[in-house]
């Protein structure tokens, strides 16, 4: 380790301790014991094609889909007819973005880790997908993944740190470390990795988290999508969704391992949930096995009374589950290095769901089968087959966890689960955020009681929620993705495009705080240690613009945020401050 690594390590670890669930109580620091947790005016719904925030404060676009990111001299420019190569797009910000955290640095200064979770090839490239070459795939996999940036407050405003000794960016075609239990395994093992310890790349990386220790996790979600498998699909294929066309990225033609016929366990080296050091640019990242293979959308990490970690993670998509990942050994606060490998061994658990509030967290057995094959493993327990599992959030200090399920139109649907006390409508269209308290208040407890915390809908100014995130003072955060199909339609005609919004859990008051561009959702939200700058991503605007399946489909709706008659609508990180400077949401 060389001396300007370890200061970054010890920079690293006094930023992340003020980011650890804080003692402040829900009144600490909004000035003053009386003072109410939300303080800022509510914006109305909106269908313009803009970021709107609150008067007294302002949002600004910081790092956009082609931006260069600042990981070496020579930084390729974004090209506004989308020309950049697949080297360029490499050495600049990917699309979509989503999860986001952020790690300090200094008082000014820090490191944010942003997913980008898919692309829309229309956009992407030039002339769309009109054609098709093994340079287009390579783009489309290099747009994929995550990013590292360094971030600096100046004057007042933020911006990307140009060239930076951290920033990287991680694609679909990274190499990374394979580890825990299913590490090496048969059901690994590929022709190019007969080992079946070393995957290429991540993709689809929707929701995240962090660790004590000043890692970020990022997961991998609708990782079926990229393969396609023209033959007899075995069931541990179906039963993640492999099919035989994909959700039309077109990889196989040029890239053979996501040909799920001719290699059926590639598809096994994702849908994992990946440990990133973002203080170290030369670090692999790691997949974590022992947190179990699902549809991943993020990792919400705590910690058990007695030091185990824990981690909460949903499974995104209808009637699936929601799982908790408990450590067998005890987070070191005092050596980083310690905590190295802590995710690797534990017990994987799911969750049931019974009437009356009652809950249980069955344990999964700990076998490469079982958790290579998570969701099978799951059926087998009788877990609670929920409506759509997405973001999960730990309140600051009552340790309660909240979790948005999205929506499921299918259920009570023929053939179809019907309803149940923890997903209580059917043809639910609007989605619900439930919340638990752990017996005992620990989050490594094998029983939970728990409640519904809202059922979205028109009344309550939202609909299906996804994003969700506690700031330290104890607000909860909630982030909309209404499909595009169906926003500012039918049951959605009047709730505008996908939002932002601040609640109070103790009042149950749900106050809009920002609304996006047309045709994007807004997703992933992360906040510097003093509260006064606040990052969210504005994902897809313009949605739909694909051509991915359709060449005739129309162009962007949305020309956020360059607004340039020759430019495109662009993924973007956009940071958000109150005008005095202020502590947000106050
Ligand atoms: Fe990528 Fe479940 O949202
Ligand atoms: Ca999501
Ligand atoms: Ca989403």
């Amino acid at each position: 380790m060389n001396p300007t690594r370890r200061s970054v390590l010890k920079v690293g670890l006094a930023g992340l301790v003020s980011t650890l669930p804080a003692c402040a109580t829900r009144n600490g620091a909004a000035g003053g014991p009386s003072a109410p947790l939300l303080g800022f005016t509510a914006v109305p719904t909106s269908t313009a094609d803009a970021v709107v925030v609150p008067p007294g404060y302002r949002a600004q676009a910081l790092y956009a889909w082609g931006d260069p990111i600042g990981a070496s001299a020579g930084q390729p420019a974004f090209r506004w007819d989308a020309s950049n190569s697949a080297a360029e797009q490499e050495l600049q910000a990917g699309m979509h973005h989503d999860a986001i955290e952020f790690f300090p640095l200094s008082a000014t200064r820090g490191l944010l880790a942003v997913n980008h979770e898919y692309t829309d090839d229309g956009l992407l490239h030039a002339d769309g997908m009109r054609t098709w070459t093994a340079e287009k795939v390579r783009k489309s996999q290099a747009a994929h993944g995550a990013a590292v940036i360094e971030v600096e407050l100046k004057g007042g405003a933020w911006s990307v740190v140009r060239p930076s000794q951290y920033a990287r960016r991680i694609t679909a075609y990274t190499p990374m470390r394979l580890s825990g239990p299913a590490a090496g395994s048969v059901a690994l093992q590929t022709a190019a990795d007969p080992a079946g310890r070393l995957a290429l790349g991540t993709f689809n990386n929707c929701a995240g988290g962090r660790t004590p220790w000043g890692t970020y996790l990022t997961c991998e979600e609708n990782f079926n999508g990229y393969f396609v498998n023209a033959g007899s699909i075995p069931p541990e294929q179906r039963r993640y969704g492999i099919s035989p066309k994909g959700a039309g990225y077109r990889w196989h033609e040029f890239d053979e391992r996501f040909d799920a016929q001719r290699h059926p366990n590639e598809p096994n080296r994702h849908g994992w949930v990946v440990e990133l050091d973002p203080f170290d640019p030369q670090a692999m990242p790691v997949k974590r096995t022992a947190l179990g293979r699902i549809k991943h959308e993020g990792a919400m990490v705590t910690l058990a009374d007695d030091g185990r970690v824990v981690a909460y993670m949903g499974d995104d998509e209808r009637f699936e589950y929601i799982y908790k990942f408990v450590s067998a050994g005890k987070f070191n606060p005092n050596t980083r290095e310690a905590n190295r490998n802590l995710l690797d061994e534990g017990t994987l658990y799911v969750a049931r769901f019974e009437a009356h509030g009652a809950g249980q967290w069955i344990a999964l057995p700990k076998t490469a089968q079982a958790l290579i094959g998570t969701r099978l493993a799951a059926d087998q327990a009788g877990a609670t087959k929920m409506d759509r599992p997405e973001w999960i959030a730990v309140h600051p200090t009552t340790q309660d966890v909240y979790i948005a399920l999205t929506n499921n139109d299918r259920r009570g649907a023929d053939g179809q689960p019907g309803t149940d006390p923890a997903n209580p409508r059917a043809r639910n269209v609007f989605g619900q955020i439930v919340k638990w308290r752990e017996q005992g208040g620990d989050p490594a407890a094998a029983k939970f009681r728990w409640d519904m915390f809202v059922l979205a809908g028109e009344d309550k100014g939202f609909g299906s929620p996804d994003g969700l995130w506690f700031d330290r003072r104890g607000v909860l955060w909630i982030q909309t993705d209404v499909s595009t199909s169906v926003l500012n339609q039918g049951p959605y005609a009047r709730l505008g495009n996908n939002q932002m919004l601040a609640a109070d859990v103790t009042t149950g008051e749900i106050r809009r705080f920002l609304t996006g561009p047309k045709g994007c959702e807004i997703t992933g939200v992360a906040a510097t240690p003093d509260g006064r700058s606040l990052f969210i991503n504005v994902q897809h605007p313009g949605e739909p613009a694909s051509e991915r399946s359709d060449p005739a489909a129309p162009r962007a709706v949305s020309n956020w945020p360059d607004f340039r008659s020759d430019g495109r609508p662009r993924a973007a990180t956009v940071v958000v401050q109150r005008s005095d400077g202020g502590l947000i949401g106050t």
